[in-house]
Parts: C-alpha cells; structure tokens; sequence
C-alpha cells in the first residue's frame, strides 16, 4: 500500500466509511450494496453518498454541492477523472446515436438528462445539423443544479445554438419530472449522471415515461473494469492520484474523493441492465458497450412500441 493510501484508509475509517481494499470480496460487498443501496439492519430510508451511508434527503444536497464546488472546474474535473478520454466516450456516444433525421419534418425531440455544461447537447445538435442535415432536432437540457446549468448557458452562447429555440436549459430532478409530458421525447439521454441520482429507479421509471413508444434511453457512465489487472491498476490510481490531483488542481479533495467513491458505488454493468428492464425497456443485443475496458460502459433500452 503506498504512503499515500496507508494515510487515506485510516481517514475513511475514521470517517465510518468502509475501506476499500478492492479484494473480490470487497468488489461483492460493494455490488449487493449498490443494489439495495443500504447495509443490512441500516434504516430504509438511507443511501450512499460515496462510501458514506447517508440519510436519503441529505444525498441530493451534498451532491448539490459537489457539483456547485466543481462547476467552474468542469472540464479540469472531467479530464482528470478520464484522462482526458471522456470526449472521445461523448463523441462515440452520440454518433452511435445517430441523432436527427434526414427526411423527418418534425426532426427529434431530446432530453439530455444531468446534462450540466451541455456537453452532449451541443454534440447533439452538432450531429444532427452536420450529419443529418436536420435543424429542426431539439434538445433540452435538463439539470438539478443552477450553476451547472449557468455554466451550460453561458458556453452556448459560443455555439451556433445558443440563442435558438433548438436549444432548452430547465432545472429539475431526474427521479420526478412532472413539467414534461408522458410519451413525449425520442431519445433520453444522462451522461455521467445517473451515478449520482438518489433514487436510480425512479429516474430510469420517469424516463420510461416520458419517451415515446420506440423512444431510446441511453446511459452514458462510468462503470466497472472487466480485467482484473486492469482493475487492480486503475483503482490503485483513481484512488489515490484523482482526490490529491482534486487538491492541487482544484483545491477540493472531497468533492474528487466523492467522485471516484461514487462510481465504485454504481451498479456493475448486468446488474443496471437488469434495472433498465425492469422499468420496461427492451435491451437490444448483450444491452451495453464497455469502453476502454469497462471504465465506461453505454447502457441503451427501447420503450415498446
Ligand atoms: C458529472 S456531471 C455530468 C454532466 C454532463 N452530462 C457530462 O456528461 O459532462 C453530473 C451532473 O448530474 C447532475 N445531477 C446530479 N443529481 C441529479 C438529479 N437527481 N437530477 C438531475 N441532475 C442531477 C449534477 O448536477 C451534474 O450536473
């Protein structure tokens, strides 16, 4: 172990957070964990925040303020967390999508869900604009965080969308969205998002909702390393170069220490897919795409028709 995780793991014990060793038996813990979301004999209504068990209404507000604290350092925080590849994911991301149509009148109608800076949504209008040759295909952004928002908002302005009705920014929570109408969008997207969500049922249940039969939920998130040496190497580095590169970048280690805690805590690739159908998608094919390895992992489901 080196000096720098011999000095971390007695922070989190202290902190009553488990350690995480990253031994197999640690990795099911973690697992059966992220499904239940609780530890045996713990109060219902409690969830993780990171490897801390919290009360489930004090998750969103200390989410809240990791992403406030990190909106300014978007993109710092993104390459750090990825090395710099979370444009290349957002890029196959969208192409794989396909957005926009070339003979529609109407064009799509998307959600971008935890959309914050706008990362997707630009490349969204960028595809179906350049690809498709379609400029009536719309996207609404839509985030539980003001300031993420302000700074999605503020970059549009230097896109050719940025004072167009093609582009929406409205505040909201994932897991009830009341203002948006049921069976209404083509394509739901969250990137890097739903990790972070309280309750992830209620979120993929209200996206099943409000896409249209034959609509796509598409999940763009990091996830987990199918290679054991792999694993053993990116943990070791996320870990601990990630919350002390935090500091010195940003001077914020908690918020990097939530972030690397928070995908350990998400649920490994067969088990959200189980989630995706059990709100009623279809999962076409094996029903997600690993990439680099599992680090980050698309999960698509299909609404009926
Ligand atoms: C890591 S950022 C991802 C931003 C963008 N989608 C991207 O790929 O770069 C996570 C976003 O999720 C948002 N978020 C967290 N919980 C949310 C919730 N319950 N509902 C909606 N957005 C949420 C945060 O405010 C933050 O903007």
């Amino acid at each position: 172990m080196s000096r720098l995780m011999s000095r971390h793991v007695p922070r989190l014990l202290r902190s009553g957070r488990p350690s995480h060793g990253f031994s197999p038996s640690s990795r099911f813990i973690s697992s059966s964990l992220s499904r239940a979301q609780q530890l045996p004999g713990e109060d219902a209504r409690t969830t993780h925040f990171g490897f801390e068990t919290v009360a489930e209404a004090q998750k969103e507000a200390r989410v809240g303020a990791v992403f406030s604290s990190v909106a300014s350092s978007y993109d710092t925080m993104n390459d750090l967390m990825s090395l710099g590849i979370h444009r290349l994911w957002k890029d196959y991301f969208v192409r794989s999508l396909n957005p926009g149509s070339r003979d529609s009148e109407a064009g799509w109608n998307i959600l971008d869900v935890a959309g914050g800076t706008g990362d997707i949504a630009f490349r969204m209008l960028d595809h179906a604009t350049n690809i498709n040759g379609d400029v009536k295909t719309k996207v609404t952004v839509s985030d539980i965080n003001p300031e993420m928002l302000a700074e999605g908002k503020k970059r549009s302005l230097a896109t050719p969308y940025g004072n167009l009705d093609r582009l929406k920014f409205m505040e909201g929570n994932a897991e009830s969205m009341p203002s948006l109408p049921s069976n209404s969008f083509d394509l739901y997207t969250v990137s890097f998002g739903i990790r972070n969500f309280t309750n992830k049922d209620a979120a993929i249940r209200e996206a099943y909702r409000i896409l249209k039969p034959g609509g796509v939920f598409a999940v763009l998130e990091f996830s987990h390393v199918d290679n054991a040496l792999f694993n053993a190497f990116y943990k070791r580095w996320s870990f601990s170069a990630i919350p002390l590169i935090g500091q010195l970048v940003a001077g914020d280690r908690d918020s990097y220490q939530y972030l690397v805690e928070s995908i350990e805590r998400h649920p490994p690739q067969e088990e959200f897919k189980a989630m995706i159908q059990e709100a009623g998608f279809i999962t076409p094919g094996k029903g997600f795409e690993n990439l680099s390895g599992g680090i980050a992992t698309i999960h698509r489901g299909v609404k009926p028709v």
